[in-house]
């Protein structure tokens, strides 16, 4: 394909390209290159130096670049590749940008399920560093559209594959704690990992702000019905202006969320309420979002 091409040509050279992954698109750079990683920074409008996600093709790949114990083996053999990231102490000597840790003695990796950033991994021989590509403090995006509405020229090239399947970032774990939740579930950790059951999933990973994931419009949580001026996303028996899900699935409203968020601050009306959804398995995650998105 042309375009993976000519974007794995770009990323040897040092520039940045917006590709998709299993869970959000991302806005990748060489993670070796830390002017490459500024452009990141720069085109996102970050105001503070967030460390990012590196982003590998395969487990002997991570291990190069951090030092896995027992656990980390235990759940990077099971989850990847997949929707899951994992702190880990920095190998030395691995070569990434100390731009990508934010300086950190530790690195957030993980091996992506998705076709298009496994061609562009293989393709560009590099390891990627690739926070999600929106404007700091914007709605993550799940389609390309949202890629180029939110950042325009400052992305040069999009790899447009469609909408992404899990629509959620990625779960974070560092050691036995959830740091952030996401599609692998806590439920899904405890299976492999029995500890981590306990583990809290409302820590905040550090630069995890708490407005991180805010649309532009104020936003209503555990609504049942709209009020006036008010855009209702529905869940299950709630009806609105859109749904998450109607038949109250919560892996579609996972996948769905970041899209009808982008959708009520498109609409008319000026402010936005959103139905309630339980908090069991991928819940967590839509709820730790959606509060996020509230929180202003
Ligand atoms: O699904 C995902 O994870 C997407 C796709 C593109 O892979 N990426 C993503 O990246 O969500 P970003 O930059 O939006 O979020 C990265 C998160 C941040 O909250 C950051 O604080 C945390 O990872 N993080 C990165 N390195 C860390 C470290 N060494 N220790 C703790 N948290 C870290
Ligand atoms: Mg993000």
């Amino acid at each position: 394909m042309a375009a993976l091409r000519e974007a794995a040509t770009m990323i040897r050279a040092g520039g940045i390209v917006a590709v998709p992954t299993e869970t959000v698109y991302g806005l990748a750079a060489d993670a070796r290159d830390s002017a490459a990683v500024a452009r990141i920074y720069a085109a996102k409008g970050r105001p503070d130096f967030n460390p990012l996600i590196v982003h590998v093709t395969d487990l002997a790949a991570a291990e190069r670049i951090a030092v896995f114990d027992d656990d980390a083996r235990v759940l990077s053999t099971r989850f990847w590749p997949g929707p899951l990231t994992l702190v880990l102490p920095l190998r030395e000597g691995a070569g990434i940008a100390s731009l990508v840790t934010a300086g950190l003695a530790t690195v957030a990796v993980r091996v992506p399920a998705h076709r298009a950033m496994r061609a562009l991994l293989a393709e560009a021989a590099a390891p990627l560093a690739a926070p999600s590509a929106n404007a700091s403090n914007g709605i993550s995006p799940t389609r390309a559209e949202h890629v180029a509405a939110s950042l325009g020229a400052a992305v040069p090239l999009i790899l447009d594959d469609g909408a992404t399947t899990e629509g959620v970032e990625s779960t974070i774990v560092a050691g036995r704690t959830i740091l952030r939740p996401g599609p692998v579930t806590a439920e899904m950790l405890a299976e492999v990992l029995p500890v981590m059951a306990g583990a809290t999933a409302h820590v905040s990973a550090p630069g995890q702000l708490a407005t991180h994931y805010a649309p532009a419009k104020p936003l209503r949580l555990d609504a049942v019905s709209g009020g006036a001026g008010e855009w209702l996303i529905g869940f299950g028996a709630v009806t609105g202006d859109d749904t998450l899900s109607a038949g109250g699935d919560p892996v579609e409203a996972a996948a769905r969320l970041f899209d009808t968020l982008h959708r009520a601050d498109a609409s008319d009306c000026t402010r936005i309420a959103v139905a309630p959804v339980p908090e069991a398995g991928i819940g967590a995650a839509i709820n730790d979002r959606l509060r996020r998105a509230a929180h202003r």
